[in-house]
């Protein structure tokens, strides 16, 4: 029996290599809902999914159902998906517009805050029954950054703005791309499900070392995928044509960093994109809607994204490429939920919003051709894993080579490495063991 002790927690992680218990055991599974996703920041949703008051949509984080919903004042409010009376569901619909929100069950029916408007017969209430005590459960605290609303379940423990550091970077990274300078959620989603367990999807957006092999049906010589960006010509040239001689991973890519800051985000350096010389009527357009608000030195400076793919630990991923948010859910310790948000730049033209969209559809959808490569690997690597003849997993590539960089005031190495993945499991162990 897994009794979850520091001491025996820390047993599973060794510099270098994890226990493959850490993604195969039930009790295990059990105190990751509870001491990483009852505890830690989560992303919840973005308030562009509520322009209108009253809009909603419901979502889980960890096992915990809630409504992400457009108050009255104004105020986004996340509350918990759970009637006070007796505990069902309270929204059931994926999205909607609500001016009150009535249980199913015996009709109770709450406002956009929370709080209990109304008891049905309300003389057959105890005499100590009191109303105001019977609004709905809202996460403990809750922060906000250009519209990214993230809750944590915990009464104490790191700030919101110690948790997000200097992630703040990689949003604005993206965010700062729309002329308007917001972005904008509501294009619908992809959502998906993988026989795997969670960490092998928050792993695998910082894990540069698979692409040229788990993605090269995509990522060839001519980088056929990324080249179906709206204005752009070229693709990520991942892999080098030589002559003569098989193709290899391109110098450039090798070139790549990847960074880790505390509480285990971290992110990839951009790719050789050149989005300066993408080209097309809409990109065109875009550029110049995004100079006449910016300056064109501005622009410049913006059409030379920093950051590939960010991870805000241990649920949301930003990919600055084909722009999307990913959401990352466990369900079981081999199930596992990931929900992809498009995004819009507002203020781009729509068609280049739409040709985003599209591009989604092919390299981040449950029928594209890339995250499916991913999702095959997830799998296997599951299926291996139950394997006992060998205890742990290899994550030791780099290990020594870690470089403190004075620009981020983070850690970096070659995005070949793992350094992002054991800095996750840093993060695992320090939630697991150490949080309050
Ligand atoms: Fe919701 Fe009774 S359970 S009103």
């Amino acid at each position: 029996m897994f009794d979850g002790t520091p001491d025996e927690i820390s047993k599973l992680i060794e510099p270098g290599r994890v226990h493959r218990r850490v993604y195969t055991d039930e009790d295990i599974f059990e105190l990751e809902m509870e001491r990483i996703f009852n505890r830690a920041w989560m992303f919840a949703g973005h308030t562009s999914q509520i322009p209108n008051i009253g809009d909603y949509i419901t979502t889980d984080i960890g096992r915990q159902p809630i409504i992400f919903i457009r108050h009255k004042d104004g105020s986004p409010q996340v509350l918990l998906n759970r009637c006070a009376h007796r505990g069902p569901k309270l929204c059931n619909d994926p999205c909607g517009n609500a001016r009150a929100l009535t249980c199913l069950y015996h009709g109770w029916s709450y406002d956009t805050d929370g709080s209990l408007i109304d008891v049905a017969m309300p003389e057959g209430s105890a005499p100590h029954f009191d109303k105001k005590d019977f609004g709905l459960a809202k996460a403990a605290r809750m922060g906000e950054y250009r519209g990214f609303i993230f809750v944590s379940f915990a009464e104490k423990g790191a700030s919101f703005d110690e948790f997000l550091g200097p992630m703040k970077a990689n949003i604005d990274d993206l965010v700062d791309r729309a002329p308007e300078g917001a972005i904008s959620l509501d294009a619908g989603i992809h959502r998906y499900f993988f026989r795997g367990n969670w960490k092998l999807q928050v792993e695998n957006v910082l894990d540069s070392y698979h692409v040229p092999f788990s993605h090269a049906s995509t990522v060839n010589k001519k980088g056929e995928q990324f080249s179906r960006r709206e204005g752009d010509k070229e693709g990520a040239q991942v892999i080098d044509e030589k002559k003569g001689k098989k193709e290899s991973t391109s110098d450039v890519w090798k070139g790549r960093r990847s960074y880790v800051v505390d509480f285990g985000h971290g992110w990839t350096s951009n790719t050789e994109l050149k989005e300066g010389e993408r080209s097309s009527p809409a990109y065109d357009a875009y550029k110049e809607a995004l100079a006449a608000k910016v300056g064109h030195e501005r622009m410049e400076e913006i059409l030379a994204p920093e950051f590939h793919n960010s991870l805000l630990y241990p649920n949301c991923s930003i990919m600055g490429l084909n722009m999307h948010v990913r959401v990352i859910r466990p369900v079981t310790t081999d199930l596992t939920e990931v929900t992809v948000y498009p995004v819009k730049l507002v203020g781009a033209p729509d068609e280049m919003n739409a040709a985003n969209i599209r591009l989604l559809n092919v390299t981040h959808s449950a029928a594209s051709f890339v995250q499916t490569d991913d999702l095959e690997a997830f799998r296997r690597t599951q299926v291996g894993l139950q394997s006992v003849q060998s205890d742990w997993i290899d994550l030791s590539r780099g290990m020594g080579e870690e470089q403190a960089d004075s620009h981020y005031n983070a850690t970096s190495e070659s995005a070949m490495h793992e350094m992002a993945i054991r800095a996750q499991y840093q993060a695992w162990l320090y939630y697991m063991c150490e949080a309050a």
